[in-house]
């Protein structure tokens, strides 16, 4: 069962978030906790069922949808100016569309590398400059990039990701660093593996969190002894968006219950 939110409902009360990818697995969830904190919610992202689906299971007045591709930056824009349309601002943007999959670097296509390059890197640029205006004129807002913990080493098949991810954790700190003045905090929030996602279903097909012996393996890998839920990773965000969080900039949390550098005893 999902742990009772340790944060009031009216946290988020009068912001209005835009979450990019926000149709389905993390980005959905904390679409949800966004809402459920009192915000008023635009998620958006390529598929438009998955995106009709996403606002039956959201339910609620304040959420709206809209299709867009965070690498075509006009897109982007009309992602932002609709927000700002049908809510009357735009506080917070959370950058959590991506794109991936497994591939040793020798069979990897250029076409392949620029794609997740493209959504990962170029889409978290184009929606926080696209919404940069608007962010702006709230004079308290804050951007989310969602990110990964497998750039900090090297993951196996993972070049192209973890080049995309490693942008993304340069970007928080260089938004950070330069729009801290404009009333713009940029944080960033680092997953683990957690259970339930497309990104464990492509980064451990074998079974991934389908398997229960896959899962119980990489669990025992994790010190803190289970895989993340998405709640694990909307609640982080939650903390980021809230005035306790007023004095993070530039930074990426990681929420993986250290599972990335945790080396298997000697
Ligand atoms: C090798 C592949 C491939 C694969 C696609 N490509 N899938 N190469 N192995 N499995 C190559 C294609 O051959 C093509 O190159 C190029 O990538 C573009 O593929 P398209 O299918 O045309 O692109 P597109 O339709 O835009 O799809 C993008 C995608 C897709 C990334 C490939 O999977 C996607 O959009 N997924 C979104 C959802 C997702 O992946 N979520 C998980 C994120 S998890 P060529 O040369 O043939 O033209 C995550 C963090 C995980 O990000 C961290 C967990 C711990």
């Amino acid at each position: 069962m999902e742990p009772q939110s340790p944060f009031k409902p009216g946290t988020l009360a009068h912001r209005v978030a835009l979450v990019t990818g926000g149709g389905s697995g993390i980005g959905l969830e904390i679409a949800r906790q966004l809402g459920l904190h009192g915000a008023k919610v635009v998620i958006s992202g390529r598929r438009e069922a998955v995106l009709r689906d996403a606002c039956q299971t959201l339910g609620a007045e304040g959420v709206a949808a809209h299709w867009g591709d965070v690498r075509r930056y006009e897109d982007c824009e009309r992602m932002a100016a609709e927000a700002v349309a049908r809510f009357g601002r735009l506080d917070t943007l959370v950058n959590c569309a991506a794109g991936n999959f497994l591939s040793p670097a020798e069979q990897l296509s250029s076409n392949g590398f620029r794609t997740v390059l493209e959504i990962d890197a170029l889409g978290t640029f184009n929606a926080s400059r696209a919404a940069f205006e608007a962010l702006r004129a709230s004079g308290d807002a804050c951007i989310i990039n969602i990110s990964m913990t497998l750039h900090y080493g090297a993951t196996w098949w993972q070049a192209h990701a973890s080049a995309a991810k490693a942008a993304v954790d340069a970007l928080t700190r260089s938004l950070g660093l330069e729009w801290g003045h404009y009333g713009i905090r940029t944080a960033g929030v680092a997953p683990g593996p957690i259970e339930g996602t497309a990104g464990m279903a492509k980064l451990a097909p074998s079974g991934g969190a389908g398997s229960a012996t896959a899962a119980a393996s990489m669990s025992g890998a994790i010190p803190l002894g289970h895989m993340g839920r998405r709640w694990d990773i909307a609640m982080a965000c939650v903390f980021l968006c809230s005035p306790a969080a007023a004095f993070i900039t530039g930074h990426t949390l990681v929420v993986d219950g250290a599972e990335w550098m945790c080396k298997p005893p000697l």
